[in-house]
Formats: C-alpha cells, structure tokens, sequence
C-alpha cells in the first residue's frame, strides 16, 4: 500500500510516498526559510506564496523519486491542522483537487500528532538516511517538541491516546526562537543557540523552571523572559533597556553562556516530566518528534537520565515533511479510518490533539 502525504502547515512545502507505513519511498521539501529569515520569524503571507509555487512541482518529485504513477497511490493524506491557515489552504485545496481527479481516498491529517508517526518508519531506498531498526512499541509515550507544540501523550495503540501534558503558553521551540532575537542570533533559533550553547558555561546563570499545577504541564513564557531580565542586568541596564538593542551591547563570551544555562534549563525541563511519566506510566517505548528532537543536548539529557533505548529517525524527519503525514495516512487506511469529503473538507488552523 502507497500514500502520497502532503505538509503546507507552516514554511515547508513538502510531499512524500510511504510504502506500508514503514517503507519511505521519497520524500521532498522546498522551504521558504530564507525568505523569513531577515523578519527573525515566519512571515503567513511569504509562506504561503511559496506554498503555491512549490506545491505541484514537490508532488510530482515525489511521485517521480518512488516511481509510483497515480495507478500505486492507494490513497492521499494531507495536513488539514493546526497551522497557519493561508498556507495549510495551500496544501488542503491541492489534496482536494488531487483525490477528486484520481479518485483516491483522501485523509485529514492532526500535523502534530503526525510528528509521532515518523518514528515508525524503519527502512528506504533513498540514499543519506539513518532510520531506527525498528518501529516504537504500544504504549507509547511521545515528547512532542516543535516550533508550536510542547506536549507529552501517551499512546495506547495508533489513533488511541492521551494528553498527559501541554504547554500553557510558549512552546519550547518558540522559546529557542524568542531567545535567539535577544542575543541576535539567526533564525530558526534552536540550531543557533544550540551552536552557541557549545562555547558556554550552562551553569553560569541561573534560570528558572516553572512549577505547574498539573504535573505533566509546561511553561516557557517566564523562562524567556528571565533570559531578557538576565541580559539586560548582564550589561548592567535594567527591565526598560530595549530587547532588539541587547544583542549588540553583549559579547560573544556573555551570549555563549545565556544560550548554555537556557538550553540546559529549556531541556531539563522537558526531560524532568518525561522521565516522570516514564515511571508512572511503565511505556514500551519513548518517541521524541518535532523539530527540537535535533538537539543534541536533548538526547543527551535523555540518555542519561531515562533507562528505555530510545531510536531517534533522522532530523529530515524530525522537523516538518511529508513523511510523517504518508505515514499516518498508511495506518489510517490499513485501520479503516473514516476518510474525509474532498468536496467539503476544510482547514483546521487551531486544531488540537
Ligand atoms: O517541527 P518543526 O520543524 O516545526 C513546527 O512544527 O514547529 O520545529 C521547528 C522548531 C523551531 O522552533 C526550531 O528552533 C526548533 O524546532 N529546533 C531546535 C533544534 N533544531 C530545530 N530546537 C532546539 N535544538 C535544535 N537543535
Ligand atoms: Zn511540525
């Protein structure tokens, strides 16, 4: 069985073949990254311009590098949210039309749930991946750490889950973002603090972690803003000195040591309640997805800490692609999973699991 899965959430244009909800067959991305780069953010209506120039090309890149024609394709599953809903339209209304020409089956896919199902995903044909040797185990528990969401779910069987905890504000990603501004350093801003984190001493400022009411909860509003408060008494200003002028009034030496006691702190946390949950609940496996499962400094932390052998997929499929959406497609048409009306579906831009 072969799923076209297509992703237009946010500023990756993407579209991948899954073969079974194991094999990756192909799996492309355009990004319009560098077109948001000199707004330090995501810029919805630049992404979804992109979106529209990319998307045929990427779909037929992807067919092309699994060598499927629309005769293999069992069914199309695609991105319908949460994310910014110009660009998810791009990505929805493309799949609509697709599964209407072709007759195919076409499937609504929850973007962040999607990031779990990557890891499930143990063999290709296509050259520079390394894949774990086999697929998570039921129950499973997944830390779910991106740009937009900073969760943990326990899974009993696939579709079949429970939110243990979320985040009440920022997500651990944005934070890294946010945090990035401060020190002037490039966007995206968990590669660039991770990059400076390496320089620094991750004991020399302390920084807070929040105390929730529920346990499984997070919170990283007030971390970002003791990195703002912790700059500015660095250089000796105090809260009314402006966030955008820090950068330039702080050495190389001063930011390498806020982005090490950040990036320990924005870690320690997400590995504090899922090694909590990993001693309450007894999973099978743990599955890391997201963006910020790149961080070294996570698996890291991980290791140390949390006993189960935990397989990372490649960072191609950590941050955002077509795979993941292709292979929950594969388990919701394998389970018979009620598929969507091309003719009515709709976007869902805050859509949660
Ligand atoms: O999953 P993703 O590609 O997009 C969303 O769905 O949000 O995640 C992107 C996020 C960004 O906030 C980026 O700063 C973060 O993942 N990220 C990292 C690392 N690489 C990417 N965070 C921490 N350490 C990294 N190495
Ligand atoms: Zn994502």
């Amino acid at each position: 069985m072969r799923i076209l899965g297509i992703e237009t959430s946010c500023d990756e244009t993407a579209a991948a073949v899954v073969e079974d909800g194991k094999k990756l067959l192909s799996n492309e991305v355009a990004t319009s990254i560098e077109l948001h780069k000199k707004f330090g953010g995501v810029v919805p209506e630049i992404a979804a311009r992109s979106h529209i120039e990319y998307i045929n090309p990427v779909i037929e890149k992807a067919l092309e590098k699994s060598e499927s024609t629309w005769e293999n394709i069992n069914a199309i599953a695609v991105t319908y949210g949460p994310g910014l809903g110009g660009s998810l339209l791009v990505g929805v209304l493309t799949a609509r039309t697709l599964a209407i020409l072709h007759n195919k089956p076409l499937y609504a896919v929850n973007h962040v749930e999607a990031h779990v199902y990557a890891n499930f995903l143990t063999n290709t044909s296509l050259p520079g991946y390394k894949l774990p040797s086999k697929s998570p185990k039921f129950p499973l528990l997944a830390l779910i750490v991106s740009g937009g969401h900073t969760q943990l779910v326990l899974f009993e069987n696939y579709f079949k889950y429970q939110v243990l905890g979320k985040t009440l504000d920022d997500a651990v990603g944005e934070a890294y973002d946010k945090v990035a501004k401060i020190l002037g350093l490039p966007y995206p801003g968990g590669p660039s603090v991770e990059k400076f984190a390496k320089k620094g001493d991750s004991k020399s400022i302390k920084l807070p972690k929040a105390k929730m009411h529920d346990k499984y909860d997070f919170s990283y509003s007030g971390l970002k803003t003791a990195v703002l408060r912790a700059s500015q008494a660095i250089i000796g200003k105090d809260y009314s000195f402006p966030s955008y002028m820090l950068a330039s009034e702080l050495s190389d030496a001063q930011k390498a040591d806020i982005a090490a006691s950040f990036n320990h702190v924005a870690i320690e946390t997400l590995v504090d309640k899922t090694k909590q949950a990993c001693d309450e609940y007894g999973p099978k496996s743990l599955v890391i997805a997201g963006g910020v499962a790149a961080s070294p400094e996570l698996r890291r932390q991980i290791s140390d800490r949390i006993a189960l052998n935990v397989e990372y997929t490649d960072i191609k499929l950590c941050t955002d692609n077509g795979a993941m959406i292709a292979t929950y497609g594969c388990f919701a048409h394998k389970n018979s999973l009620v598929a969507a009306d091309p003719y009515t579906i709709d976007i869902s831009p805050n859509i949660k699991m």
